[in-house]
């Protein structure tokens, strides 16, 4: 892969120069996103349609589109220099990275329960998302990020990293929870009950805000908060709609039960 990067980049300083750019216009396309969804739900699971193409199976298109997120980060760490994989603070927030979506990418698309097909516009521009990020934090990590040697027992990280793990953990149990509303060959919905669900009904998206919060803080960097701001976007208007859609569709639907954050919002 060096001789490919080589190619792409005539030195080290041009490489991390295009990496700033990079998180620079993520954040860009995040107050993009954030104007686009005022408008329009994000057009997949429940809110499919087929306006966006053609629908593609849920587990495949899960699978295919966030396999990069894992698959380009690997090669890099592998394959190219990644000179600074032997530091602690660069290892374990790979290692973040790298269990998040490893569970997302190989495990989760498995483990869906009559899920709607997503449309091939959604499907692509996850793609292409999950392929740009996983370069933009793994090469940055792995090759670039310099931390003071004592970064892993500083306020910043270690608070970072408890807020990634329990995010992760929320996330994990939530998407569990929802799963389990389905038996084998159902496709309907069912009001969540259960973990963080009593509080809210984006339960899942919560964690994983937490999750990609907590990472930007322990890793300290542009390119960590920008993904973390793009999440926040997505998901947020994301469990927004989704309560909205409860509240419309279950008369019996929890009354205290919030949209995002416990108690509330
Ligand atoms: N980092 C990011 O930017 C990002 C972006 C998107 C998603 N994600 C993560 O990816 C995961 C999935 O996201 P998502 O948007 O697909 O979540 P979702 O809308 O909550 O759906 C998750 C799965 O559960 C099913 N489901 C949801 N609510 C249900 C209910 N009330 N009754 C029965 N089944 C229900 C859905 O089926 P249907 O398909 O039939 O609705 C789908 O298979 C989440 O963990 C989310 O945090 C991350």
């Amino acid at each position: 892969m060096d001789p490919l990067l080589r190619l792409l980049f005539s030195s080290e300083a041009e490489e991390l120069s295009a990496l700033d750019r990079m998180a620079h216009f993520m954040l860009l396309m995040a107050a993009l996103t954030f104007l686009t969804l005022l408008f329009e739900n994000v057009p997949y699971g429940r809110y499919a349609s087929r306006r966006y193409g053609f629908p593609v199976d849920a587990r495949l298109a899960w699978f295919v589109q966030e396999l990069p997120a894992l698959a380009v980060p690997l090669c890099l760490v592998l394959w190219t220099s990644a000179a600074k994989t032997s530091r602690l603070p660069n290892q374990l927030l790979l290692c973040m990275y790298f269990c998040h979506y490893t569970q997302r990418s190989l495990v989760y698309p498995f483990l869906i329960r009559g899920g709607k097909p997503t449309p091939f516009a959604s499907f692509a521009l996850a793609f292409s998302f999950c392929a740009y990020n996983g370069y933009l934090q793994a090469r940055y990590l792995s090759h670039y990020a310099e931390y003071p040697p004592d970064w892993v027992s500083r306020p910043a990280f270690i608070s970072g990293s408890v807020m990634w793990l329990a995010g992760w953990l929320i996330n994990v149990h939530s998407d569990h929870i929802l799963r389990n509303l389905r038996k084998p060959g159902e496709t309907g919905y069912r009001i969540p009950a259960g973990g963080v669900f009593e509080y809210i009904s984006g339960a899942n998206f919560f964690g994983e805000m937490i999750e990609w919060a907590g990472f930007a803080l322990a890793a300290h960097s542009v390119h960590s908060a920008a993904f973390a701001v793009f999440t926040v976007i997505v998901l947020s208007s994301r469990a927004l709609a989704h309560h909205r859609w409860y509240k419309e569709k279950f008369e019996d639907y929890p009354k205290s039960r919030k949209a995002l954050v416990p108690f509330l919002y």
